[in-house]
């Protein structure tokens, strides 16, 4: 269940990163949600406090969720990865591959009927799109086959990160969480 996994991720030693944290960041919301959201990785906020997207990233993604008439009481949030790399770096392909099988043992046990991958480093890792960037990836869905009894739509958007870097894109950015929000509709 959840609190196995939490510490199974509290003992892994296979990743550096948990040498420079503070706190694992494991997740926030709603495990009885059927929506997930897994973003990057943990920064200083998240560090401090053990939660995802507590920052300025956290507040704009809070802002978006809210838009379609999700939060923290409705929807379960987690990132790709579990540990803040030094200085918010990328993380490393060593440090996803040693990440996701706990990532994909997360969306098992929670179990979502929809799920939003915000950003180009955690739709790439879990969809395994190598060849493709956000910007071909996000607003579309994909059924992410997560075992062979398993698919789960899938939509990649973009993080609020790049998003407060290039407001531009929010317009995109909207039109993609009303798609979603269809599709919220359609299960609830
Ligand atoms: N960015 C992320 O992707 N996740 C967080 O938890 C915070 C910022």
């Amino acid at each position: 269940d959840l609190d196995s996994l939490r510490k199974q991720q509290e003992v892994f030693d296979g990743c550096a990163l948990k040498k420079t944290a503070t706190n694992l960041v494991f997740s926030d919301g709603n495990a009885e949600s059927k929506v997930m959201l897994i973003g990057e990785a943990p920064g200083e906020e998240e560090d401090k406090t053990g939660k995802p997207f507590k920052g300025q990233a956290g507040k704009l993604l809070d802002k978006m969720l809210d838009a379609i008439g999700q939060n923290r009481d409705n929807t379960y949030i987690t990132n790709l990865i579990f540990w803040r790399p030094p200085g918010n770096r990328n993380p490393s392909v060593e440090e996803i591959d040693a990440c996701l099988p706990f990532v994909l043992r997360h969306i098992e046990l929670i179990n979502p009927k929809i799920l939003i991958l915000a950003g180009a480093i955690a739709a790439k890792a879990i969809l395994k799109e190598n060849n493709k960037g956000i910007i071909q990836l996000r607003g579309k869905w994909q059924n992410f086959s997560l075992n062979k009894a398993t698919i789960i739509k899938t939509m990649p958007i973009y993080h609020p990160s790049f998003l407060l870097r290039q407001p531009s894109r929010k317009r995109d950015a909207w039109e993609d969480l009303k798609k979603i929000k269809k599709e919220i509709d359609l299960i609830t």
